[in-house]
């Protein structure tokens, strides 16, 4: 009876929707991943088993707050209940069933991966009041979804994530597992989060450091061939670059050796550190769409302090990379040439120094005593 009911709902939903629309795919974020999943039966637990197997991330499970109830029983009348509450004052907490309160910090988690089971071709109820309750601490992350259901098509419980959650990066189309396909659930998901960019860009490695002007920031890598192969040559020596401003959004320039790619469309945005070309390097205070090899992410700052730490606008930009912010090392054997510029005073780690006392102290790219 249950798979008549599913196979004609899947049926009338497939007549009046599409699960074949591909959207442009947003890359995973350098930094933490959380998998946020909900399951009833046991079958999206069996998907975030397989999930965590392949990449690293932190994981909850959304329960509901009643517990023992039978969704299914009397023709899954209870199920349909709760969904129609939703349906019927989708913007009110109190239509959505009460969940157990979830201690995860959402702000420590650059993405996030929800799995859920459909319902009527629905988000499950359980999951929705999650997303509801948290739709403004997720604003701005980058999300992605993995729907199981017996056999009915995902375009509903696309929807319902959207409504819910408005202020997200969705990183491309979500991925149905069903029925039929659920044992392939492994390869299904490898090629997905491939897609996603998630199999390098999710885990992190070492920080890398940019010094401009006299002032280093943090990147936080991605892990992929180009960054392993930029660590690589880091550890031999820092490298100085000379970058120009272009287009309004980034600064860029001539690495003077290349790197592997593995080039995707990608919308870089404020704070991206792109490959281009193979060997050109692109820091972002802006955001532009091309096919790159996502290298990380400059750490911290805001939009306005990007734009200042890049020179935004200026030319001949010096840029030293490197893979500690020990300045003061370096410079005590070789001044940095990076440290140069209108006659200014900095400390042996690199930063700017107003009135200096006594001491060593680096200006315009030369190691002075004071
Ligand atoms: C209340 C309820 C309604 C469901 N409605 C549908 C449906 O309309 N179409 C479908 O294919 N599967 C439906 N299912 C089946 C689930 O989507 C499917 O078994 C899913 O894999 C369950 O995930 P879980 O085991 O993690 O709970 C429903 C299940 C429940 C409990």
């Amino acid at each position: 009876m249950k798979q008549i009911l599913f196979m004609l709902s899947a049926l009338l939903f497939c007549c009046c929707s599409s699960d074949s629309e591909v959207n442009a795919v947003e890359p995973a974020q350098a930094g933490k991943t959380l998998v946020v999943y909900y399951s009833y039966t046991g079958n999206c637990r069996a998907i975030v088993n397989t999930l965590t197997s392949q990449i690293q991330a932190d994981v909850v499970e959304i329960q509901p707050a009643e517990k023992g109830l039978k969704y299914e029983a009397n023709g899954y009348a209870l199920g349909t209940q709760l969904l129609n509450a939703i349906q019927a004052n989708p913007n009110d907490l109190s239509s959505y069933p009460a969940i157990d309160p979830v201690e995860t910090s959402l702000g420590d988690y650059e993405n996030i991966i929800i799995v859920t089971p459909l319902w009527w071709s629905q988000m499950a109820a359980i999951m929705q009041t999650y997303l509801f309750q948290s739709a403004s601490a997720m604003a701005g992350k980058h999300v992605a979804m993995i729907v199981s259901s017996h056999s009915s098509g995902i375009s509903g419980v696309v929807s319902d994530a959207r409504r819910l959650l408005p202020e997200v990066t969705w990183m491309g189309d979500a991925l149905w597992i069903n029925a039929s396909n659920h044992a392939n659930r492994l390869s299904l998901i490898e090629a997905w989060l491939k897609n996603l960019n998630f199999a390098e860009g999710q885990t992190t490695m070492e920080k890398m450091y940019i010094t401009i002007g006299g002032q280093t920031q943090s990147v936080t890598l991605v892990d992929n061939a180009a960054t392993r192969a930029l660590v690589e040559k880091l550890k031999q020596a820092p490298v100085t670059v000379t970058l120009n401003s272009s287009g309004g959004f980034e600064i860029w320039g001539a690495l003077g050796f290349s790197l592997p790619t593995s080039n995707q469309q990608t919308t870089a945005e404020a704070g991206d550190v792109i490959l281009y070309n193979g060997s050109n390097i692109c820091l972002f205070y802006g955001s532009n769409s091309w096919s790159y090899t996502r290298l990380g992410k400059i750490d911290d700052l805001s939009g306005s302090e990007l734009q200042s730490f890049l020179k935004a606008g200026e030319s001949n930009i010096n840029v030293r990379l490197a893979l500690d912010n020990m300045t003061s090392i370096r410079a005590s054997l070789t001044p940095d040439p990076s440290l140069k510029g209108e006659g200014s005073i900095y400390s042996m780690n690199g930063q700017r120094v107003k009135n200096p006392t006594k001491g060593i102290y680096v200006k315009d790219g030369k190691k002075i005593a004071l």
